[in-house]
């Protein structure tokens, strides 16, 4: 019997479609999606927007502690996902900016910052059965999460599809450029030292370059339908 929220934890590199696999998944069971990525956002978008120092360890951390952040469902129906507020102004797309996404590795890099954040992680999944993305969930939040998967693809069709989310919504897309960024992003991640991007031993690894979005989504919910029925 489960009597502890369920938690799906969804781990991979930028741009694998965490996010949007994991709505599709949340939705399709009745779970909320809990993307944490908005929440490093969060924080690399205040510290730009005050002018802090993305070199300024203290003062990012200082901030990672003290700004208040809430994800909640949309509250437009402009494409988002979800709503994300940072002391009660709406930045959910704020966070999605070029300058964001060239810092936001270097700020999740920070020990304190992932301390404060892990906390406010854990306190919001207890709240019911969450499909939780991110970098780290399966190994170091919620390492008990009775699923994990680890979404993979190559650099060049994360950057593809990178390019087309931001032409739909009628922004601008160099390949090239978006492709470095998504290989300098991965670097990082994955070289830092407090919890890096990496494989759970007991995650499964799916591959997406050949697989459409629905085919990613179908093969996570069969595996967390067949763990909700057989726990063991
Ligand atoms: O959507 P995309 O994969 O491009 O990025 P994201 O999931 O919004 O995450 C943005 C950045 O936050 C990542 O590149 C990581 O540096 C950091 N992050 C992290 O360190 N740990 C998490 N659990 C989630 C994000």
């Amino acid at each position: 019997m489960h009597n502890d929220p369920f938690v799906i934890a969804i781990d991979g590199p930028a741009a694998s479609g965490k996010s949007t696999v994991g709505r599709l998944v949340a939705e399709k069971l009745g779970f909320l999606l809990f993307d944490t990525g908005a929440l490093y956002r969060a924080v690399t978008l205040a510290a730009l927007r005050r002018g802090v120092p993305i070199e300024d360890e203290a003062r990012i951390t200082d901030l990672a502690r003290t700004i208040h952040i809430e994800l909640i469902p949309a509250t437009v129906a402009d494409g988002r996902s979800y709503t994300v507020l940072v002391d009660g102004e709406d930045v959910t797309w704020a966070i999605r900016s070029e300058d964001v996404d060239a810092h936001v590795s270097a700020v999740s890099a920070y020990p304190g910052v992932r301390e404060a954040l892990k906390h406010q992680q854990r306190r919001i999944a207890r709240q019911g059965n969450v499909v939780m993305a991110g970098r780290d969930i399966g190994t170091v939040v919620f390492p008990e999460a009775p699923l994990k998967v680890y979404l993979d693809a190559s650099p060049e069709v994360r950057a593809q599809r990178r390019c087309e989310e931001l032409r739909a919504r009628g922004e601008e897309a160099d390949f090239d450029e978006i492709l470095a960024a998504v290989r300098r992003r991965d670097a990082i991640d994955s070289t830092r030292e407090t919890a890096p991007l990496r494989v759970a031993e007991d995650a499964v690894v799916i591959h997406t370059d050949h697989m459409n979005i629905d085919q990613v989504v179908d093969a996570i919910v069969k595996l967390a339908r067949e763990r909700l029925e057989d726990p063991a």
